[in-house]
């Protein structure tokens, strides 16, 4: 028998990894466990009827696509992937976990060529257009998958625009931070008609969230 998520429920997509998992600790300390989940198991989907969650576990990039298409009522998502694909939900809550930023970085010492396109090796191609076109600089935005760090290294990029959380790679690849653009951390996301029809459920779990993220804060 399928597990369906029903009205009843409040179905949650967290993202699957480590901030999830944390994200999964909080929803558990504010009172809404689901024991199984940590099984350890390849399931995707636990439900615990008791406490009246469903969480599935989804690639983190696509955890606001399941909110914003109402599949999920609620979701955490990092505030990098709501700048970037700005989806249609609203944002509830700071969860405080997952800090990091996002960063402009090169190769040092950077000296910007102003007569020249800014190529821009990146993830985040809106987040990018959206600063330089606000600083009125010409770029060439280079879409990648990962390892954006490798571009201006190899030449195909003069910077990157990419999450930064302990430097580390930076450092170790011989690239600076030029500047930052705004900090990030996992938000809890809620879809508008769920929002709309669960309003007093949704309300209690994020106010029970909100007290276990300050306990740990
Ligand atoms: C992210 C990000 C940086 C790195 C930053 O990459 O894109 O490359 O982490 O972390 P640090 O500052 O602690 O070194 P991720 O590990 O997600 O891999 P990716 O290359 O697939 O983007």
């Amino acid at each position: 028998m399928s597990m369906q998520p029903n009205q009843k429920t409040l179905n949650i997509a967290l993202p699957k990894g480590r901030l999830g998992e944390k994200a999964y600790g909080l929803f558990e300390r504010a009172g809404y466990g689901c024991p199984d989940i940590l099984s350890g198991s390849r399931k995707l989907l636990f439900e615990n009827q008791e406490k009246g969650v469903c969480y599935f576990w989804v690639k983190p990039s696509d955890a606001a696509i399941y909110v914003a298409r109402g599949v999920a009522d609620l979701g955490v998502c990092g505030k990098d992937i709501l700048m970037e694909e700005a989806p249609d939900v609203y944002e509830l809550l700071n969860l405080g976990i997952g800090r990091c930023r996002m960063d402009v970085a090169a190769r040092k010492p950077f000296v910007d060529d102003p007569s020249r396109t800014l190529r821009v090796a990146t993830k985040f191609p809106r987040v990018a257009r959206q600063h330089y076109e606000a600083a009125g600089r010409d770029i060439d935005v280079i879409k990648l998958s990962g390892s954006i760090e490798l571009a201006p290294l190899l030449n195909l990029s003069d910077v990157i625009v990419d999450i930064v959380e302990t430097g580390t790679t930076l450092r170790e690849n011989g690239l600076d931070s030029v500047e930052t653009l705004f900090d990030i951390s996992a938000r809890l996301i809620a879809g508008k008609a769920a929002f709309q029809f669960k309003q007093p459920a949704i309300v209690k779990l994020a106010e029970a969230l909100a007290a276990a993220t300050t306990e740990r804060a």
